[in-house]
């Protein structure tokens, strides 16, 4: 079956945003497939530090973007859990070394390239609800609606220091407000793909709003524009 015959929704947005938490309800109210691209690039990066490979290294990065075995699941309660080459990753990946390994690693045109046709592979009936920086733009531009989701860069930090918080990590707010303002600035300013919003995408403020209400947008968006 072509890609083009599948529904897709793309959700892209900077680190924060709420794309990861959105896109998974999205997903999992329409029963379609949910792909998380943020954590194709972790993984290459975990693979790369694991096998000592230089995380600038693109020739040996793209062989291992390649190569990776990769296997999403989840738990009995509906909790992502991914395996690497048969290992289970799910928390070694999450972390926030993980992911500004997973930016500098990302920024290499020849992962990307790698990438491509994996992350085109989850385009599935019923349909495919796809979460990363260049989703719209680049990986499925046939996508039948596009969001951009953002919001301010301190509402981004503190729910990103909750998040860790409740994740019994120690992190500091003006750490965290430096990192993400660091990998806000590779991952938009990059040669390959940047994280720009698509012309034809549909923007969401996030700012102050609740995670209900923004899936409830998308839905609605998406109920108007697919025939779903
Ligand atoms: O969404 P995330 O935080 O898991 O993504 C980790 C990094 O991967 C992010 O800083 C940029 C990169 N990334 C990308 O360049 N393109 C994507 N489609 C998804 C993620």
């Amino acid at each position: 079956m072509k890609p083009n015959d599948v529904p897709i929704i793309t959700i892209d947005g900077p680190s924060g945003s709420g794309k990861g938490t959105v896109s998974r309800e999205v997903a999992r109210s329409l029963g379609w497939t949910l792909l998380d691209s943020g954590a194709l690039y972790r993984l290459v990066a975990h693979a790369a530090r694991l096998q000592k490979i230089n995380l600038s290294d693109g020739l040996s990065l793209a062989r291992v973007a390649q190569s990776m075995e990769v296997r999403f699941g989840s738990t009995d309660f509906g909790d992502a859990r991914v395996w690497l080459d048969g290992q289970e990753v799910t928390s070694a990946i999450r972390t926030e070394q993980a992911g500004n390994d997973a930016s500098k690693v990302a920024a290499e045109r020849s992962v990307r390239t790698a990438l491509l046709d994996r992350q085109r592979g989850f385009a599935n009936r019923p349909g495919l609800v796809a979460d990363g920086r260049d989703m719209g733009t680049v990986v499925f531009p046939e996508a039948g609606l596009k969001i951009f989701l953002y919001a301010s860069a301190a509402e981004r930090a503190l729910r990103r220091h909750k998040q860790l918080k409740e994740q019994g990590v120690a992190a500091t707010l003006a750490a965290l407000s430096l990192e993400i303002a660091e990998r806000d600035l590779r991952d938009s300013t990059r040669a390959a793909s940047p994280l720009v919003a698509s012309v034809d995408a549909e923007l969401i403020d996030s700012t102050g709003m609740s995670v209900s209400s923004v899936v409830a947008r998308v839905l609605n968006f998406a109920r108007g524009r697919l025939s779903i």
